[in-house]
């Protein structure tokens, strides 16, 4: 068996763009764009990127709750882009997802210990009576919540245990791999450390794997043990937490990071301000995407997208011109 538990492949997800009175297709927004990358198991992947750079296309094509345009996503070592409904039934179960916004995924009207036991009667676990029950009362301890939360409805609760819920929802079919979509980003300050702490106990006592996609560069790197920056659909770094703050190739995550305070750089007397905004994903810039806001641009830059370079076996970029 692989080390790796998840490897995706050349993944490309490009929606169609409608217009005219017809509302033919008249183009496409390559929202993911030839992203490659591995996970070993038991990892955490950070996942950073400007708003609309394609986190949560990619997060979603990987469990191909968004069907990937093309690419492979080789899961336990199976190839599961083709698989049927059926088959993704089983596959699904081992990979869950929690979302930003925690009360927009509950539904309202459900009691607590209801959400939590649907999911495991859509996969036929613990069908009978007394085991259902001992296995909600063991996913609430698991995160933290009184066992009186059961018949409680989702408005009964704070933003933070609401976001507990959801990641015990995403627990209770037993899952190896799940997609943390900025899972605190929503919530308050004080509150997004008690959630992060509960994932990374959760994911060293039950053997978690996640790909972990936020905002907060803080939270990123407290996370997670590599890091991938992502621009305008394509994947344009990846290392080591670590290697990234201190020794970032790529420009773009230079600026991305210099704008955080650290103790191993400079702090804010080294913050880069980029120029520009985002260009349009729909007609993004020829050559390198980043090269009109770059201050390392050349000729080939403009002209050409540049292929990975290898750093070292854990720290690849794409750039022609990268940071000395
Ligand atoms: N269902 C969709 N239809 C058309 N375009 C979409 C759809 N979902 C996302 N996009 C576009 O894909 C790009 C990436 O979006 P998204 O993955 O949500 O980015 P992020 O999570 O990094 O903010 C954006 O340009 C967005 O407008
Ligand atoms: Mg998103």
């Amino acid at each position: 068996m692989s080390e790796y538990l998840i490897e995706v492949k050349d993944l490309c997800k490009k929606f169609p763009i409608k217009g005219g009175l017809l509302g033919r297709e008249i183009g496409a927004v390559s929202a993911v764009n030839n992203v490659s990358f591995k996970i070993k198991k038991g990892e955490t992947l950070g996942l950073v990127g400007e708003s609309g750079c394609g986190k949560t296309t990619l997060g979603r094509s990987i469990l191909r709750l968004i069907e990937p345009t093309s690419g492979e996503i080789i899961f336990n070592g199976k190839n599961i882009v083709d698989y049927t409904p059926a088959q993704m039934r089983a596959v699904r179960r081992k990979m869950q997802i929690i979302f930003q916004d925690p009360y927009a995924s509950l539904n309202p009207r459900m009691t607590v210990g209801d959400i939590l036991a649907e999911p495991m009667e859509i996969h036929g676990l613990h069908t009978e009576k007394a085991s259902r029950r001992a296995r909600l009362l063991e996913l609430l301890n698991q995160v933290q919540l009184p066992a009186d939360a059961l018949n409680k409805y989702p408005h009964e609760f704070s933003g933070g245990q609401r976001q507990r819920i959801c990641i015990a929802r995403a627990l209770a079919v037993e899952p190896e791999f799940i997609v943390c979509d900025e899972p605190v980003s929503a919530l308050d300050v004080s509150v997004q450390a008690q959630v992060v702490n509960l994932l990374m106990d959760l994911q060293r006592d039950l053997g978690l794997t996640f790909l972990f996609i936020a905002h907060d560069l803080k939270v990123v790197e407290y996370i997670s043990n590599r890091v991938a920056v992502m621009y305008l659909g394509n994947m344009i770094e990846v290392a080591e937490s670590s290697e990234l703050y201190g020794h970032a190739k790529h420009p773009y995550t230079k600026a991305l990071f210099s704008a955080i305070p650290h103790a191993s750089t400079e702090g804010r007397a080294g913050r880069i301000i980029l120029e520009g905004d985002i260009p349009s994903p729909m007609n993004p810039p020829s050559g390198c995407h980043f090269n009109p806001r770059c201050w390392n641009a050349t000729e080939e830059c403009r002209k050409n997208f540049p292929p990975i370079t290898n750093q070292s076996p854990t720290h690849q970029y794409r750039c022609y011109n990268p940071i000395q």
